[in-house]
């Protein structure tokens, strides 16, 4: 037992090590592993994940590419789970979203494929992710966990990347614009962070359309066009479905303003904490605006995302 920590270890390293790679728009090293794009720290925590994981029947796996809206989706999701247990000391009045649902290969299993998760005794456990549908399968192990997925156009989800990674490194604006045509071209190319953008949300969707009692398809502009109507889908899918005597107390609008932008951006634990990474918890709240990306993509760089991403998605039902 003592030797299978370092034997792993090994393995892991000459994996990685053997794996195509690339040099990202901010110089970093990217290695492709099933497909996507990681830095050698979220590999290693992916390798540890899918092997350590001991899934529950009654996990929850909420799953996003970054800046689709995973912040809002883990709000509505703890709130649903907590209604009717909470008044005052609600836990997303004292944490950020990111701070109850962690994010498993980037803070659970960075270390080690078997972290201390004692304080997920509750069932059900709720854990997040950013890797691709078939990468957390194979960590999933087969178990009946349900997995909810929610994506976003990717003009705005590269945007809003940007001005994360601005606000994070406290990029000067002359030197902004540079960043993004950068991106842009890491984008378009498929070498990013947790990319190709494409493979990511067609995991999901062919997930959810083999499997759509564990797996749930949502989309961010629909959550935003008809709130209502998407939280009641994710209650029925999380097997905790609105009842009449809520509805009729406005249990649903309650659980919408709670985890709106501007209650969540507005309190003070989002106002001036951190997450345990260290990224201002503030940064996690900008707009939330459908099309925002038109305020700072050409019209070219529109065009080009638009074809490429027409080519990756053509055949599916899915639209940009
Ligand atoms: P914008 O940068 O377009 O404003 P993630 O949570 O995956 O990091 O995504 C961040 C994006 O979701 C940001 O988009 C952010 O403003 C938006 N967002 C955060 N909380 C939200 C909420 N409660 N409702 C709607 N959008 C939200």
């Amino acid at each position: 037992m003592e030797n299978e920590i370092p034997k792993n270890l090994q393995r892991d390293i000459s994996l990685i090590s053997s794996l195509p790679c690339d040099i990202n728009f901010h110089g970093t090293k990217l290695f492709k592993y099933q497909g996507c794009w990681y830095d050698n720290k979220t590999l290693q925590g992916i390798l540890n994940l899918q092997r350590g994981f001991e899934p529950q029947e009654t996990d929850i796996i909420v799953a996003s590419f970054p800046k689709s809206g995973t912040t809002w989706l883990k709000a509505l999701t703890v709130a649903l789970l907590e209604r009717s247990k909470h008044s005052s000391n609600h836990p997303l009045l004292s944490d950020n979203p990111h701070g109850l649902v962690p994010v498993l290969e980037l803070r659970l299993y960075t270390e080690t494929s078997k972290p201390d998760l004692t304080n997920f005794s509750s069932s059900p456990r709720l854990f997040s992710t950013h890797v691709p549908f078939h990468t957390l399968q194979e960590a999933l192990k087969n178990s009946s966990c349900k997995v909810v997925y929610l994506w976003r156009n990717v003009k705005d989800a590269l945007v809003s990347l940007w001005y994360f990674d601005c606000a994070n490194l406290k990029i000067e604006e002359e030197r902004s614009m540079l960043l993004l045509e950068s991106m842009f071209e890491s984008f378009c190319k498929g070498v990013s962070y947790y990319g190709p953008f494409w493979e990511h949300v067609l995991s999901y969707r062919r997930g959810s359309l083999e499997d759509p009692e564990h797996v749930l398809f949502l989309r961010y502009e629909e959550l935003k066009t008809e709130p209502f109507v998407q939280l009641k889908k994710l209650a029925e899918f999380l097997g905790c479905p609105f009842t009449v005597e809520e509805e009729e107390r406005g249990s649903v609008e309650e659980i919408l303003d709670l985890c709106s932008l501007r209650n969540l951006k507005n309190l003070e634990v989002n106002k001036t904490g951190k997450t345990a990474r260290g990224v201002d918890h503030k940064n996690f709240f900008r707009k939330g605006e459908v099309g925002d990306f038109k305020n700072y993509l050409t019209p070219e760089m529109e065009k080009k995302i638009d074809m490429i991403i027409e080519e990756k998605f053509r055949g599916t039902d899915l639209k940009l």
